[in-house]
């Protein structure tokens, strides 16, 4: 088939003075493009690989890509992530990964709590604050983790994270609404281990967007394939960064990832993260693959908290959590790529 890459490159990026310099940590390099590229070529396809930007409609027509593979984070706006797949939409053009109503609601992370606790799954308790002098909710108590509402790869998320004390609160409230300009999320710190699954697949049967309450109900997961939980070995990294995964840790240290993959759980605790995976991954309408990041709590067995879904994770065949969890399952990075795209294909029915 004819395939674009659809991205949005870090050096493609729109530069002005005085922006933050994390800015763009989100995009995509060019190395991971390229792999991607090499992988879908590998699997018998013509490639073509164009940017998510205004520029896109008009190299569509002149493309005509049968899919497009998209991975484009955006560059503005709440719904930056939703940008393209709503072009392609409205271009009839299918793509792989999850659609717009989920791209964009996955981008905010209270949005998304709202949904995981409407549905009981565990996620932590949490406020949001729009403005620097909120009564703080008396249910949330210290410490607790304050971060942007609607960022990604570790923006806004530093030691400087986790506050005792009022004093503290507002002094990381303010630098993140200075920095980020946007709500930002407080929630109960969850102090503990980190550990994140990937999954690619389909719902098999009709998707009801709910999760049967009764316990004893069937966990229904046929379609999904899970990978192996990876945990990120939070001790490997320097005590500044307080066991936390942080920006610094997921950007400028990226290449030096520590890790343990399989994670060492337990097979019940491995079947229960699965379990929350795939409720979060089908509540909030995932579709071919995406990654949920939970912290197990210490203090009360190794509770598993939601802190987030990613519908786009990320796709670096060296670093990226997904990939390393695909080769611990022993896929290779070919297969994990064709299979995003094989998936797609099968839902639009194109062979
Ligand atoms: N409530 C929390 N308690 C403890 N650590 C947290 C909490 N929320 C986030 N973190 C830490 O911050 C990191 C980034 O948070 P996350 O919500 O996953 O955002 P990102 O989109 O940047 O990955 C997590 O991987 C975890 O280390
Ligand atoms: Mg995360």
């Amino acid at each position: 088939m004819d395939v674009a890459i659809l991205a949005n490159l870090k050096k493609n990026a729109p530069t002005w003075p005085g922006m933050s310099p994390d800015r763009w940590d989100d995009l995509d390099s060019e190395e991971t493009i390229e792999s991607i590229a090499q992988a879908l070529r590998a699997g018998g396809h013509e490639v073509t690989v164009l940017e998510g930007d205004l520029t896109l409609p008009d190299n569509l027509r002149r493309v005509k890509p049968d899919i497009c593979f998209n991975i484009c984070e955006g560059h503005f706006g709440d719904g930056r992530e939703a940008h393209v797949p709503a072009i392609l939409e409205m271009m009839r053009i299918p793509y792989t990964g999850s659609q717009v109503l989920t791209l964009a609601l996955a981008l905010d992370k209270p949005m998304t709590k709202r949904v995981l606790t409407y549905h009981g799954l565990p996620t932590p308790p949490f406020q949001v604050f729009e403005r620097l002098h909120e009564t703080l909710d008396p249910d949330l108590r210290f410490p607790l983790f304050v971060k942007p509402s609607r960022e990604g790869t570790g923006m806004g998320v530093s030691a400087e994270s986790i506050v005792y004390d009022e004093g503290q609160l507002q002094a990381q409230l303010r630098r993140v609404f200075e920095r980020y300009d946007q709500p930002c999320l407080v929630e109960r710190y969850i102090e503990g281990r980190e550990v994140t699954v990937g999954l690619v697949g389909n719902l098999g049967s009709p998707v009801a967007w709910r999760v049967p309450r009764d316990e004893e109900a069937p966990r229904v997961t046929r379609g999904l394939h899970f990978f192996p939980p990876l945990e990120v070995d939070l001790a490997a990294y320097p005590v500044e960064e307080a066991g936390v995964y942080t920006s610094r840790i997921k950007v400028e240290m990226a290449h030096d990832f520590h890790y343990h993959c399989p994670a060492p759980l337990r097979p019940e605790q491995v079947e229960e993260l699965d379990w929350l995976a795939a409720a979060t991954f089908r509540v909030t309408g995932c579709l071919d693959v995406g990654r949920v990041d939970f912290r197990l709590d210490v203090n009360d067995e190794d509770q598993p908290y939601i802190l987030e879904v990613n519908p786009l994770p990320g796709l670096n065949p060296g670093y990226s959590d997904l990939c390393i969890e695909a080769g611990a399952d022993g896929w290779s990075y070919e297969e994990l790529i064709n299979s995003i795209l094989d998936l797609a294909i099968e839902r639009y029915e194109l062979e």
